[in-house]
């Protein structure tokens, strides 16, 4: 039987109950590679025939995760940023994206990275609440996203007076 939406909602709730751990997203980022696994549930949420939205597959009535699938307006770079209080877990299930991990250094006010790293399908990680974290993804990109709670309204810190792609060529490459 494929791994189903019901299975990763049901998953996801099991690692979630006891509350927020490494553990916890480690769980959802395994049932998140999971289901994308599974090619007709990733034709049917980010197939070629589809429009570009954000599209909420489930919201849990009681844990109050969300779990989306996006179909982005176009290449995407972000700042440096962090999610106010809530984790977010990203899955890859087209093509790549581009993941950069930064940290504030000691005294001082702008992050710096410290990792980047290309999602490819079938990948998932996850960024706890305050671990800073940028992307770059080109059009064609299309990914699942779960996250803790409804994260548009919280106020979330963009770094958007460091350049970052400047930033990590000279840091990391
Ligand atoms: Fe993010």
């Amino acid at each position: 039987m494929a791994y189903e939406l019901e299975n990763l909602i049901s998953d996801c709730r099991t690692a979630l109950q006891p509350g927020r751990s490494k553990e916890a997203l480690e769980k959802v980022c395994d049932a998140m590679k999971r289901i994308l696994q599974n090619p007709e549930f990733v034709e049917q949420h980010f197939g070629a025939h589809l429009e570009v939205a954000r599209t909420t597959l489930h919201h849990d009535p009681d844990l109050d995760f969300y779990i989306y699938a996006h179909i982005p307006n176009g290449a995407i770079m972000s700042p440096p940023h962090v999610h106010a209080s809530a984790w977010a877990a990203y899955g890859q299930a087209i093509d790549n994206t581009g993941m950069t991990d930064w940290v504030i250094p000691e005294g001082e006010a702008l992050p710096k990275p410290v990792r980047t790293y290309s999602m490819t399908p079938g990948t998932a990680g996850f960024y706890d609440v305050g671990e800073l974290h940028s992307i770059d993804m080109p059009a064609t990109s299309r990914f699942l996203r779960i996250t803790a709670t409804d994260i548009d309204p919280l106020p979330c810190r963009y770094f958007g007076e460091v350049d970052t792609r400047k930033s990590i060529a000279e840091s990391l490459t």
